[in-house]
């Protein structure tokens, strides 16, 4: 129940500063370095995320802030994620999913991973969004 009232604020909150600065502006506050740390204690497990890497149990994430969602080659995604992500990712809809997965895409194969703090995910965001 926190869990979806969290990403549903936090859905509102995405609308509500891509409306007023434009997409992408709402994560400039996180600090790029604190994420990295964020991403080796949360992601690391699942995802790689330097140009070229290997997928892991996820797929490779370099670039995921404009790329296209469940398009890494050679990746095998859920059938649910498929149906679901034809999305876009921006800063803002990475946020949306990775605060609760299984609640944004019920049954992809990251839904066993809790989701990240609030109080952590400016950063990981801002780090994200700089591996391009
Ligand atoms: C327990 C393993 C696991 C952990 C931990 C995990 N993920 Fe994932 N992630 C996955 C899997 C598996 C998928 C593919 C989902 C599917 O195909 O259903 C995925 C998919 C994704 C995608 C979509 C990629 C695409 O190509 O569209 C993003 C973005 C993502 N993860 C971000 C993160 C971030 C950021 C973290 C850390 C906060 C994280 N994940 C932690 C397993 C994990």
């Amino acid at each position: 129940m926190r869990q979806s009232l969290l990403a549903f604020t936090r859905v509102l909150a995405s609308l509500a500063a891509a409306m007023t600065f434009g997409a992408g502006l709402a994560f400039a506050a996180g600090d790029p370095a604190a994420g990295a740390a964020v991403f080796e204690r949360e992601c690391a497990l699942c995802h790689t995320i330097a140009k070229g890497e290997p997928n892991r149990f996820g797929p490779n994430l370099f670039g995921i802030a404009e790329r296209k969602a469940a398009t890494v080659p050679g990746y095998e995604y859920s059938p649910e994620f498929i149906t679901m992500a034809i999305w876009t990712w921006s800063p803002d809809a990475i946020a949306s999913f990775v605060i609760a997965p299984a609640l944004t895409i019920p049954g992809n194969k990251m839904s066993m991973f809790q989701g990240v703090p609030d109080s952590e995910l400016d950063d990981l965001i801002a780090y994200l969004a700089a591996q391009k």
